[in-house]
């Protein structure tokens, strides 16, 4: 349904999405995560022909993205990374005013708000104005504002953002839902691995503008679990830097990542590997409270693979204002 080929976008002579090449089956629900400034909202611009690639191709339901965006246009639905609603307008008028756009016809809109409305339970807040609304109620309101032309494809940038746990669990289902009865094809992006997780039947990770893995979710866990792989969370009483740093220089030690003031967790190689990191925090004198052999998760997976973990990107190395395209032209990566 989605074919990209050698896709590329420079800002000047920032690469923000960098030669990706992918497929998305019909029917299939495709992640693309990676932390804040990977390039993700970008990719997901170009699809729904709201930016031109630098180079390379894209295919959606077989049309060309630069080349017949009409037709994408068409077949696409998107819940981009803003919400485009009307404060000042009511739940059916902000439906109306964009089932307009798409040209539906009184008959088909009036009953297609109604069945919108109805499938994310705002039913009863259909003719209050979306400024009263809570963020979950907006977000869904967002979401099914992409649905009104039935779209066969649909994109979803950061469905979840800014939403309680409650209400990230019900756009996901919903998400689900729509997936499973109308085999709406979806691509979307999330920095939340859980979300990838749990939602997604493929996951492209994406770190600085190009994908870094790309398959299921238990194959990519599985591509760091091999029999050599060891995952440990250890809680240590006198946990200091100095023992992590120890720790750190053991060849058999890929990463150690301090989750709070006493506990680690370990990625290790090697058979040897849970005597010596053993062996480390005795001779630094460190107190083991407990030893949890883990599952790799997919922030596991994403460390081994980028050498650092999602939040470090997103807090340290990408000020805020790059996110929201107040990007300055000699970024250093
Ligand atoms: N119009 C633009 N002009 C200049 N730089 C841009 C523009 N749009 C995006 N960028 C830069 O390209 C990079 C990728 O941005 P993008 O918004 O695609 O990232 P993202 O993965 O969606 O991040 P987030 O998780 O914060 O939404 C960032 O460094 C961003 O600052
Ligand atoms: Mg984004």
């Amino acid at each position: 349904m989605i074919e990209v080929k050698n896709l590329t976008k420079k800002f000047g002579d920032f690469v923000a999405v960098d030669n990706i090449s992918f497929k998305v089956k019909k029917g299939e629900i495709f992640g693309l995560l990676g932390p804040n400034g990977a390039g993700k909202s970008t990719i997901i611009r170009m699809l729904s022909t709201l930016a031109r690639p630098t180079s390379g191709t894209a295919t959606v339901g077989n049309y060309d993205i630069t080349k017949n965006d009409g037709e994408v246009r068409s077949l696409i639905g998107l819940v981009s990374e803003k919400m485009i609603l009307y404060d000042l307008l009511t739940a059916k008028e902000n439906l109306w005013f964009f089932g307009k756009l798409f040209n539906l016809s009184k008959e088909v809109l009036l009953r297609r708000i109604d069945e919108l409305l109805d499938l994310v339970q705002l039913s009863e807040w259909k003719n209050s104005q979306v400024g009263t609304f809570s963020t979950g109620m907006r977000q869904r309101m967002n979401v099914i504002r992409a649905l009104l032309n039935m779209p066969e494809v649909l994109f979803l940038d950061e469905p979840t953002l800014g939403l309680d746990p409650q209400s990230s669990v019900e756009i996901r289902e919903f998400i689900r839902k729509l997936n499973r009865e109308n085999k709406t094809t979806i691509l979307l992006t999330t920095h939340m691995m859980v979300e990838a997780d749990m939602i997604c039947d493929r996951i492209a990770i994406i770190d600085c503008g190009k994908i870094v893995a790309l398959d299921t979710s238990s194959n990519l866990k599985k591509s760091i679990s091999g029999v050599d792989t060891t995952m440990l969370k250890i809680g240590i009483k006198n946990l200091t830097q100095d023992l992590i740093k120890s720790m750190r220089t053991l060849k058999c030690v890929e990463s150690v990542t301090q989750e709070n003031s006493t506990y680690i967790k370990v990625h290790a190689h090697g058979e040897e590997a849970f005597d010596a990191i053993i062996d480390s925090i005795r001779t630094k004198k460190g107190k083991i409270n407990s030893i949890e052999n883990l599952q790799p998760t997919l922030e596991d997976v994403f460390l081994h693979i980028t050498g650092h973990e999602v939040r470090d990107k997103a807090d340290q190395k990408i000020p805020l204002e790059r996110h929201r395209g107040f990007m300055p032209k000699n970024r250093v990566r």
